[in-house]
């Protein structure tokens, strides 16, 4: 695998290539605008993985304080289950605790087992459930899981 990871900036990003995967990977995409507006937003960021210089997933973050929350993460359909997803969300958590991130919010569908799986394996233990949360995923509930980061 000879994946790279990198900061995605504003302005360079392709934010067209972000919505091709979300769209790819959700039952409603989000637009390019949305990504273009949400990376403008105060204490937004973005990691992307490259394959060959082509982005082949993606994670967006906020950061509030001392809060983050993942908004949005996603791996190109084609390009699954070859620890992409993985070392997105390690980098992520690196960077979130360089930036002094002490908890990582997220919700994820609890129809989504390959997400949760992931999740699991990476530290992060269930919260609370928002019930019938996904109107365009068939009403399902969203599991609400956090991860404490550990201050050395
Ligand atoms: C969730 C997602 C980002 C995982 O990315 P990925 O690169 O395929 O994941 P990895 O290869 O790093 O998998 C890590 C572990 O997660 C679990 N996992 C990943 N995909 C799985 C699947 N389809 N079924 C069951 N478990 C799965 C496994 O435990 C896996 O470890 P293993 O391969 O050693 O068994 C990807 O499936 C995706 O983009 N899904 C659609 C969008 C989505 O659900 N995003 C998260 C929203 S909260």
């Amino acid at each position: 695998m000879n994946i790279k990871i990198h900061r995605a900036s504003q302005h360079l990003v392709k934010t067209e290539r972000l919505a091709e995967i979300h769209a790819a990977c959700f039952p409603k995409g989000w637009q390019a605008l949305e990504f273009q507006l949400l990376l403008a937003s105060a204490g937004s960021f973005c990691l992307v993985a490259e394959e060959e210089g082509h982005i082949v997933g993606f994670i967006l973050l906020r950061l509030t304080i001392d809060e983050c929350e993942i908004l949005t993460f996603a791996v190109d359909p084609t390009h699954q289950r070859r620890k992409i997803g993985s070392v997105l969300l390690a980098s992520a958590v690196e960077e979130i605790e360089e930036r002094g991130g002490a908890k990582i919010f997220l919700e994820v569908s609890d129809k989504n087992e390959a997400a949760i799986a992931l999740y699991t394996k990476a530290g992060f233990s269930r919260l609370s459930v928002r019930k019938a949360y996904y109107a365009g995923d068939g009403n399902a509930d969203a599991i609400v899981m956090s991860l404490e980061l550990v201050s050395e």
